[in-house]
């Protein structure tokens, strides 16, 4: 039977449930936070909070997701890629070898939700007088050695979108600095579509139903004056560049739109991060993850990319390295299971040469949904359609 699961986390009653502190520190615990549209605004915003600019060069890991540099473009510097270990930690002696009179910033990157140790990372910047900027989509909770995730950073960046059930969202942190300047609303329409993407997205995996019905026909109406506003916006463009009601972050585009520069995260997203509960989206995504992975224990053909989950993680998604990725990725996506292939598709030029492993993990890696919102049932579908694929690929890998 194929099923429609959510990728990402949708909306429930349940979601504001188990308001406890999370077992976990959380990018929003230090007080120099500003909430934004999404995790590559807060990029821009920190490298410019560093005084990046042009004839600036930033080294990116290169492990990366392709909006990550975008963002580095629009402060006007250029970007070098550094390799990765295997266990995607950023290899050091490599960004030794980059370093030079033009390198102003590293940005550092904790892998799905796994944080790295960036003592070392740390003092070197330090040493050569470089910003850090810590990279925190993956990881919005969690600890190394009792280092919290974001503490290292002369600024942080979060995406709250992958960890809360929202439709937009980035976060830009610093327990380090003050943050220069201040958000300004992004008007009423980005205010609605933000909420209303939310509901529609909870609404479509069977979430929030009795709403639902309520909401029946203002989401009508709604939907009608949508399509009358952007054929209006397109009129008065005149073919131009009509006036963007959300940031194309929401739409899994890679795009960097400048225009959300500045810009604060809606009212909605904004009452979700402080409503929904830390403790239960940390415990539930680390049980998800524990279930999925001994429910595929002894299936053939994978292996999960860290040997255990340590207990400061609170993982984005279960990432599985498949020994036939394309025979495997076929199986799954026939059978509708939600996936990210993170790294699949590199920037230009970066490739095997610049760094294996992140060629290696591009090929081979699949992340697999674990976060919160998933109910049992999902859990299950997910566990028997992925071991069942991986089975059949074993049997006929090409
Ligand atoms: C490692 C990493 N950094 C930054 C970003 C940018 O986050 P956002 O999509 O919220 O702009 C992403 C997005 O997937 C990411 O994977």
């Amino acid at each position: 039977m194929r099923r429609l699961i959510p990728p990402v986390p949708v909306l429930a009653l349940a979601s504001f449930g188990g308001r406890a502190r999370p077992a976990l520190p959380s990018l929003l615990d230090g007080n120099a936070v500003q909430l934004v549209s999404s995790g590559r605004i807060a990029i821009g915003m920190a490298l410019r909070a560093l005084g990046i600019g042009p004839g600036d060069t930033v080294l990116v890991p290169a492990y990366h997701s392709l909006s990550m540099i975008p963002p580095v473009h629009w402060c006007g510097a250029s970007v070098i890629f550094y390799r990765i270990h295997s266990d995607t930690t950023a290899d050091l002696d490599d960004i030794t070898r980059l370093l030079g009179p033009r390198v102003k910033a590293v940005i550092v990157t904790h892998f799905f939700g796994f944080p790295q140790d960036l003592t070392g990372l740390r003092a070197l910047c330090d040493t050569h007088r470089i910003g850090l900027v810590e990279d925190c989509a993956h990881c919005f909770f969690g600890a190394h050695d009792g280092v919290a995730v974001g503490s290292s950073g002369d600024y942080a960046i979060g995406s709250s979108m992958k960890f809360f059930p929202i439709f937009e969202g980035g976060c830009l942190v610093s327990r380090r600095h003050k943050l220069p300047g201040h958000l300004h609303g992004a008007g009423a329409g980005f205010e609605a579509k933000a909420a209303l993407g939310a509901l529609e997205s909870a609404f479509s995996y069977g979430r929030l139903t009795p709403l639902r019905l309520m909401l029946a026909l203002p989401l009508q109406l709604k939907g009608t004056l949508w399509t009358r506003m952007k054929q209006r916006s397109a009129r008065i463009a005149g073919g131009g560049t009509a006036p963007v009601l959300a940031p194309a972050s929401s739409d899994s585009s890679v795009e960097f739109d400048p225009r959300w520069v500045d810009k604060r995260s809606s009212w909605f997203s904004r009452a979700v991060l402080r409503l929904a509960g830390g403790a239960r989206i940390v415990a539930r995504r680390r049980r998800n993850y524990l279930a999925l992975e001994s429910a595929l224990a002894g299936a053939p053909g994978w292996r999960a990319l860290f040997a255990t989950l340590p207990d400061g993680a609170c993982p984005w998604v279960f990432p599985l390295l498949a020994e036939y990725p394309e025979a495997l990725f076929a199986r799954l996506q026939a059978a509708g299971v939600p996936m990210v292939r993170f790294g699949a598709s590199l920037w230009p030029g970066v490739d095997a040469a610049t760094c294996a492993n992140s060629a290696a993990l591009g090929r081979q890696l699949f992340g697999l949904p674990c976060h919160q919102e998933l109910n049992d049932a999902e859990s299950a579908w997910l566990a028997d359609t992925v071991r069942i694929a991986l089975e059949q690929t074993a049997r006929a890998p090409t």
